[in-house]
């Protein structure tokens, strides 16, 4: 993942795009670039952080009032200053940022004779793609068509030339939203990265291809033709995008999970009733996402189970393809994503599509193709999601679905009831005090090198959600497994001294705590997320007991654990 981001307009578009890089360094933070053009393209660009590179070559300074930028996380080439973006043609008179893969960069390499490449990166032929087409005669902005046409993959583009006062946008598999100020572009891989200017959007589709100038012009390559495609007012506010009294963005959003709460409640009740009738006259309904929407997923096939008394598949958004002989045009899938830009979620929705079935998400980016493509969607209404991890869009998706199940039940108002009853139970969870005494367990923990998270039923959900959030952030090695697993093989692990975290709840506390106490005789530290003490815990952290929906309270500690432990090491 990295983020790009241009400028067109009547300012000086160097601050304005070394801003907005900043706001997108959760994208990637290798290394760093930005070219303007006046009077020729001007390019600074290096290995390391924006700051740190911008005190050394002070991007400032940059003339111009067209730009774009890159914020890099290496794919292909190693980070060096050669590697980060934007990259050039032969003669500099194209610059190029981009975020994606091309698949067939070796074969459009090996085509593109006598040409002077600088970098291993697979960007840098997309600028000699359309020196070459110009060399043929093409203007830039027909010799950039007929370049990116040859490319596969995925991508999102920037491209400017020397003797061309335009900027070209094109993307396909990969993010990119055009803000639309008063004859001002900005177009960028997420909104917040220009949220301070503007908030209305265009949301580019796959293969789109935009011109910007002083007005702009948008075809698509697919269809060969100009599209017409809406500006949208996003309804998210520049705030929302900042740290505001916050050290992080993780522990901003870890607390905002009240009022993800608040506004799962505050849901548009006809568009829950309309996907429960859906679910219900379905023949078939797939639950399908990746990493913590995954888990989300996971976490709702117990509670429809339990509820709604209805069984749903839950499959990983990548080994969706594995499934596709079950589908049918009566199959329902319900792609479930924060960024509705996942490459693996759309890929399994194109083939759902294919094969008839009807697609309705859960999503939160407005605009983005997943809510594009689905025939209704549930917006979770989380604001924007800053911090790569997920915390309050976990506890949103949970919170959305469970109340479909209640309201495939017929208990709609029992669900909203029971997430109402959460409120104040999370902002406790949430508090300085509970942080405070995280931090104690964080010190313990903080130089181990494997831990272990472990449930039964939708506390097995919850141990693979906190397993990835301690990976993730503190880079721990950390594994959920199954209660029940332990005894075939997983107990191997378990010596002297290695923590396991064990979610226990009153339904499963019995079994739960024979496998703590297993755990126990091996010499396992343990760490128990509980309702009530138990004298087998080396440490305690109190949880309440709100049965279905344990999987939100038990795992906001886990968030802040991940989080102190990420800041100790
Ligand atoms: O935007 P999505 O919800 O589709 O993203 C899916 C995963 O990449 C995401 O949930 C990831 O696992 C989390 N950021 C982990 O904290």
């Amino acid at each position: 993942m990295c983020g790009i981001i241009g400028y067109t307009g009547r300012r000086k578009a160097a601050p304005i795009i070394l801003d907005g890089l900043k706001k997108l360094e959760y994208r990637g933070y290798d290394s760093a670039g930005i070219a303007t053009l006046s009077g020729g393209i001007h390019i600074k660009k290096d290995a390391g952080r924006i700051d740190e590179i911008n005190s050394r070559l002070d991007f400032l300074d940059m003339p111009g009032n067209i730009g774009i930028g890159q914020t890099r996380w290496a794919t292909h080439g190693m980070v060096t200053r050669e590697n980060a973006h934007p990259h050039t043609d032969c003669l500099n008179g194209i610059a190029i940022v981009h975020n994606g893969i091309i698949e067939n960069y070796q074969e459009l390499k090996n085509s593109l004779n006598g040409h002077k490449f600088s970098s291993d990166t697979d960007t840098e032929i997309i600028a000699h793609l359309i020196e070459e087409e110009m060399k043929n005669g093409n203007g830039f902005i027909e010799a950039s068509k007929i370049a990116f046409k040859k490319l596969q993959g995925n991508y999102a583009i920037l491209a400017i030339n020397k003797n061309d006062g335009r900027m070209i946008a094109s993307r396909r598999g990969s993010p990119l939203v055009i803000g639309v100020g008063e004859g001002e572009y900005y177009p960028a891989s997420d909104i917040p990265a220009f949220l301070d200017h503007t908030k209305n959007v265009i949301y580019l589709y796959d293969d789109d291809f935009a011109i910007l100038g002083e007005n702009f012009e948008i075809f698509n390559l697919e269809k060969d033709g100009r599209v017409k495609r809406n500006i949208d007012t996003v309804d998210w506010s520049a705030e929302q995008a900042k740290k505001g009294k916050f050290d992080h963005f993780m522990l901003k959003e870890i607390s905002e999970q009240t009022d993800a709460i608040q506004r799962a409640i505050a849901q548009d009740e006809k568009m829950i009733e309309d996907i429960s009738n859906e679910i219900k006259k379905a023949e078939g309904v797939f639950l399908v996402g990746c990493g913590s929407s995954y888990h989300a997923c996971l976490t709702a096939s117990y509670i429809f189970s339990e509820i709604a008394k209805l069984h749903v598949n839950v499959v990983l958004g990548s080994e969706f393809k594995n499934y596709k002989h079950f589908l049918k045009d009566k199959t329902l899938v319900i792609p479930v994503s924060q960024s509705g830009e996942t490459a693996d979620v759309l890929e399994a929705v194109s083939i759902a599509k294919n094969h008839g079935c009807r697609i309705v998400s859960v999503v939160n980016v407005v605009g983005s193709s997943l809510h594009r493509n689905s025939y209704r969607s549930l917006l979770m209404n989380a604001g924007p999601e800053i911090c790569v991890l997920s915390t309050k869009t976990y506890t949103s998706q949970v919170a959305l679905l469970t109340l479909l199940a209640y309201s495939v039940a017929g208990k709609y108002e029992n669900g909203k009831k029971e997430l109402k009853n959460l409120y104040t139970l999370v902002y406790n969870l949430t508090s300085k005090n509970t942080r405070e005494h995280i931090k104690e367990l964080a010190k313990k923990l903080k130089n181990k090198e494997h831990l272990f998270t472990i449930g039964r039923g939708l506390e097995y959900s919850t141990s693979l959600e906190a397993a990835l959030k301690i990976k993730e952030v503190s880079y721990i090695h950390a594994e959920g497994f199954a209660g029940g697993e332990l005894k075939h093989g997983t107990i191997a692990l378990i010596e002297k001294g290695t923590p396991c975290i064990i979610f226990t709840s009153q339904k499963h506390e019995k079994e739960t705590l024979s496998n703590a106490m297993e755990i126990k005789s091996r010499g396992g530290k343990i760490i128990g997320i509980a309702p009530e003490n138990n004298e087998i815990f080396d440490f305690f952290i109190k949880v309440p007991e709100v049965a279905l929906l344990n999987s939100i309270c038990q795992i906001i500690p886990i968030q802040i654990l991940a989080y102190q432990l990420a800041i100790l090491r």
